[in-house]
């Protein structure tokens, strides 16, 4: 009699635990010594994934050293200023990350006296606390068996399981928010979790990974079919928008007037010279302009940004916009800015400050 081959079934749960062991060994050998690892604080355990979201860790370490120096607790980060927060953050991008932060400790501090939520589906209701984020502190600071899924988790399963759904489809978010669920080993989640992160970020890594070493390799599917490269499927949508931005930079004794941006855009909160934006630069119409900076251009996520500042001397200038206050290059130095206003500064501050 022919020996049956495995059930689909049987061979998916061997996979599985397959998968998480290998993943387990894989991590105790390979894992980063980072300063928020081994602990149980959700504070911090919160403040690393907020910084960690859209960066990599060798960009985010600096940030959270910061952080966690300036507010070891909440609630120095709640009783903080808005703009020292927005300028410690400042060169990170996605302000309003740091706004939500901000704001979160404050209704920390004041709705539940400085304790945090302590399940997954408390924490969802955070502000700026995502599922991902908020399965990321479940699980590390209160070992609940709840699944992360970051961009390194995606690409971790649709490679090993040789899964074709777009990542960013509503079904594939499902799916794989599903398979990591039924991964996960129970009572180990902590461990489980970082242990698929950090294989995602230092094994399979999104360009050219090194399969030959790596332990997953006789069970990938992807590997195995010769498709790493192409998975994960992520099909995007959104179009890079291209802005203009001419920046009218009033100058009178030696300070600059500036506002803080407060529109529903990029860069809320930071503050900004005068702003006009168009199809292309809007030269000034009114005084005498002292000179044009170079052309800058600046990438963002989803917009490229090319900019000019037109400074002009603010005493040729009738009446200037009642919203702008001067500023002293000291001052200057000390409020949270874009890092194009930064970049301007720094390259002509001889000429306006001298
Ligand atoms: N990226 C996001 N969260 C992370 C973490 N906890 N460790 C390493 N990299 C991360």
């Amino acid at each position: 009699m022919a020996i049956k081959p495995p059930s689909l079934y049987f061979s998916f749960i061997f996979m599985d635990s397959l998968f998480s062991s290998a993943i387990h060994q894989w991590y105790k050998i390979n894992k980063r010594d980072l300063p928020w690892r081994n602990l149980k604080d959700p504070y911090i355990i919160w403040l690393s994934e907020i910084i960690l979201q859209q960066t990599r860790v060798a960009q985010g370490l600096p940030y959270f050293n910061k952080f966690v120096a300036a507010y070891p607790t909440v609630f120095d980060l709640a009783h903080a200023p808005q703009d020292e927060v927005l300028r410690l953050w400042q060169g990170l991008g996605y302000y309003s990350r740091a706004r939500n932060l901000h704001g979160t400790a404050q209704v920390i501090v004041s709705k539940y006296n400085g304790i945090f939520p302590s399940s997954y589906s408390h924490l969802l209701k955070l502000k700026g606390v995502g599922q991902y984020t908020a399965a990321a502190i479940a699980s590390f600071a209160f070992d609940e068996d709840v699944a992360v899924v970051d961009g390194n988790v995606y690409r971790v399963l649709a490679r090993y399981f040789g899964i074709e759904t777009d990542i960013n489809s509503g079904k594939g978010q499902k799916d794989f928010k599903q398979l990591a669920q039924q991964l996960l080993p129970k009572g180990l989640a902590a461990e489980h979790n970082q242990g698929i992160m950090e294989f995602g970020a230092l094994q399979c890594v999104p360009v050219s990974p090194d399969c030959s070493i790596c332990p997953l390799n006789e069970t990938c599917v992807a590997f195995l079919k010769k498709e790493v490269s192409q998975l994960p499927i992520k099909i995007n949508k959104t179009k890079i928008k291209q802005r203009y931005f001419s920046y009218h930079v009033f100058l009178k004794d030696r300070q600059l007037f500036l506002h803080k941006r407060e529109t529903n855009d990029i860069w809320q909160g930071l503050y900004n010279f005068h702003l006009l934006e168009g199809q292309d630069f809007v030269s000034p119409t009114e005084g005498v302009e002292l000179f044009v900076s170079k052309e800058y251009n600046h990438i963002l996520t989803h917009q490229r940004i090319k900019a000019k500042f037109f400074v002009i001397d603010a005493e040729s200038i009738e009446k200037l916009p009642d919203f702008l206050s001067p500023f002293s290059e000291m001052e200057i130095e000390n409020l949270p800015k874009p890092v194009l206003i930064s970049k301007f500064l720094n390259d002509y501050a001889s000429k306006i400050f001298n």
